[in-house]
């Protein structure tokens, strides 16, 4: 009696831990939520303003990016699919289900020319430490698997904007209403004089010039 008493206690409390701590509550589309950020990673210097729209239906994750204060517009256009686009500018959701520090994640990028970027990432050491294993496993066809992405460029208001879909059962994650995730959200500013090295701009401060460090991403609950 006591026992399953305590055990009940015990599962009110957690539940209620992971519902009321969210850095971002995602609800069903077509309303929205968003994750913006102004600050470098990791000095916290100001970055342009980047925006990172969410919303879910019961299939997809719907992501809009928008790069604010755009100079550069920088791309190299020689890269296609999965080819090394987070080199120039991207904007990037680096996206887990589950809300501890994962050491596995989906890493995804696009770039103002429209290219994406579509991998798993294996990090076991979650902060990518020196000689720890760290290794990619690419989606090789995104398209066709039910990825959906357009990409705007509005240089006169120095604005680049991407809408993205990305399929939830990538994640075993259909009918995501009442579960929590783990994401954070970048993106890189580089231009033709200062190629390559890069501003890093992110929403949660990750504490290194390095994006791959898990226990720095926000918690996502999706609503
Ligand atoms: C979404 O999933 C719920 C629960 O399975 C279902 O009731 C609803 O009809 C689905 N909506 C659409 C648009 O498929
Ligand atoms: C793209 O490829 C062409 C042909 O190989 C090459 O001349 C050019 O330098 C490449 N551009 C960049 C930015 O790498
Ligand atoms: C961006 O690429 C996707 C996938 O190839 C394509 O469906 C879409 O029309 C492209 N959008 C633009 C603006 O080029």
């Amino acid at each position: 009696m006591r026992t399953f008493a305590s055990l009940a206690v015990f599962a009110l409390a957690s539940a209620t831990t992971l519902a009321t701590n969210p850095d971002l509550c995602v609800p069903r589309c077509p309303a929205t939520a968003q994750a913006k950020f102004t600050t470098q990673i990791p000095s916290g210097a100001a970055c342009p303003q980047t925006n990172v729209d969410l919303c879910y239906t019961n299939t997809s994750l719907n992501l809009v990016f928008t790069a604010l204060g755009e100079t550069n517009f920088y791309f190299n256009p020689n890269q296609t699919t999965n080819g090394d686009i987070w080199e120039y500018e991207v904007m990037e959701a680096f996206i887990y289900k589950g809300a501890n520090d994962p050491q596995t994640y989906f890493e995804y990028e696009v770039n103002p020319n429209n290219v994406t970027y579509n991998a798993f990432v294996y990090n076991p050491s979650r902060v990518r430490t020196a000689g720890a294993p760290f290794d990619h496993a690419f989606i090789t066809d995104p398209f066709g698997d039910g990825f959906a992405v357009n990409t705007v460029l509005d240089k006169p208001n120095n604005k680049w904007t991407s809408r993205s879909t990305i399929p939830l059962a990538l994640f075993n994650g259909e009918n995501p209403r009442g579960t929590t995730w783990r994401m954070n959200f970048f993106r890189t500013i580089v231009g033709p004089d200062t190629f390559p090295n890069q501003q890093l701009c992110g929403w949660k401060n990750t504490g290194l010039a390095s994006f791959h460090i898990t226990p720095a991403f926000g918690i996502v609950q999706f609503v």
